[in-house]
């Protein structure tokens, strides 16, 4: 199959890119298209055919379920059902983070299609925020099932190029929005209403809880004020027991081995092997740099060390790395807390030895 890139550079550029995406979704097609976090590949939520493709093109094993982007916030009625108790929660969360990089697990309505959820009686929701996808979803009129763009299990694509080189060949257009500016996958919540009634027995509110998924964009810092936040149980084992079937150990994992070294006292690097290093400022203060003659160095945020400007550079830097041709990838790793958080989780599911401290 030829894979058609449709580029967004101008207004007439992406009019067309809009109609062209359009005319594919609307033949049943799954193809490749930017949101504010990673690409993802989208077909028509309610057409299983469409659905089908996308497991399909991925390599993705069905008990995996998808992600359905809303064209409106209105439009969560037509897919999830919000029940009286999780009514405020929703609202505030959807008031506050739509469109945006919060995906929030929800009954869904029989209109879904199982293929999408999996079999599941949840489905998973969000509206993303990048402008070109926001047109061809308003155009299209209808939800978009799309899971990020990459091969199953691989790393997500954060280009055009990168989806070309995930899924080239295998789908029909890609739709090239440009880097996308958040960089990590969305932030995944599920919900509980507040436990026994909404106020307590002096009239204080209580607190829905919000329990972290998948870390991601929408910190837990950003949640606290909503709820009260569960932050994610650390480690991929624990996180599929918590009911996240996607979220395996074999999650965003390059081709070549990569290694969180907590402690740079502990390298040892052997004769003949080929390093690359994932650096989080690039300063040899940080003990890192000297280590070894590092074959490659990848530095997400060269001096200052910031946590946006690394999510921005995560996945497109661990890409180059595992196309380097090093045969060890070895990480910094990064605070556990705000952005460093969902950093650290994709790095310990793409690590192929699970840190002591999990
Ligand atoms: O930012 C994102 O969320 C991107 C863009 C394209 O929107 N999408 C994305 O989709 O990351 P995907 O399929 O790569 O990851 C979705 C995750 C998977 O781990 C899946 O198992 C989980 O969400 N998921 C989907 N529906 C679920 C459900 N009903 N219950 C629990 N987990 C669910
Ligand atoms: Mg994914």
């Amino acid at each position: 199959m030829n894979t058609e890139i449709a580029t967004t550079e101008s207004p007439e550029s992406t009019d067309m890119a809009v109609q062209a995406a359009v005319q594919m979704l609307n033949a049943g097609e799954a193809i490749g298209l930017p949101t504010e976090t990673v690409y993802g590949l989208a077909a028509d939520a309610f057409n299983e055919e469409a659905v089908g493709k996308i497991f399909e093109a991925k390599g993705r094993p069905r008990f995996d379920p998808l992600i359905v982007h809303l064209p409106s916030k209105a439009a969560l009625a037509d897919v999830a059902v919000v029940s009286e108790e999780l009514e405020k929660v929703v609202n505030v969360l959807t008031n506050q983070f739509w469109p945006g990089p919060l995906t929030i697990l929800l009954p869904k309505k029989p209109a879904v299609p199982d293929i999408v959820t999996a079999g599941l009686d949840t489905v998973a929701v969000r509206m993303s925020e990048h402008p070109v996808f926001r047109k061809i979803i308003k155009e299209f009129g209808r939800p978009l099932a799309a899971p990020s763009a990459n091969r199953f299990g691989r790393i997500s694509p954060t280009s055009a190029a990168a989806v070309q080189e995930e899924l080239g060949g295998l789908i029909p257009l890609i739709v090239d929005g440009g880097a996308c500016g958040r960089g990590l996958e969305s932030t995944i919540v599920r919900l509980e209403p507040p436990e026994g009634g909404e106020v307590t027995a002096k009239g204080k509110k209580k607190k829905p809880r919000i329990e972290i998924v998948r870390a991601g964009p929408i910190t837990a810092e950003d949640l606290k004020n909503f709820g009260i936040v569960i932050r994610p149980r650390r480690g991929a084992r624990a996180e599929a027991v918590a009911g996240a079937p996607g979220q395996m150990a074999s999650h965003y994992a390059p081709a070549t081995p990569l290694r969180v070294l907590t402690d740079p006292g502990d390298f040892e690097p052997e004769p003949g092997k080929r390093y690359g290093l994932l650096s989080f400022r690039g300063e040899a203060e940080d003990g890192y740099l000297s280590l070894t003659d590092w074959s490659e160095v990848a530095v997400l945020s060269p001096g200052s060390g910031k946590m946006m400007e690394a999510a921005i550079r995560f996945f497109f830097l661990l890409r180059k790395l595992d196309n380097s041709g090093v045969d060890e990838i070895i990480a910094e790793p990064m605070a556990d807390r705000g952005l460093g958080m969902a950093m650290m989780d994709r790095l310990r599911r793409a690590s192929t030895r699970v840190p002591e401290d999990e």
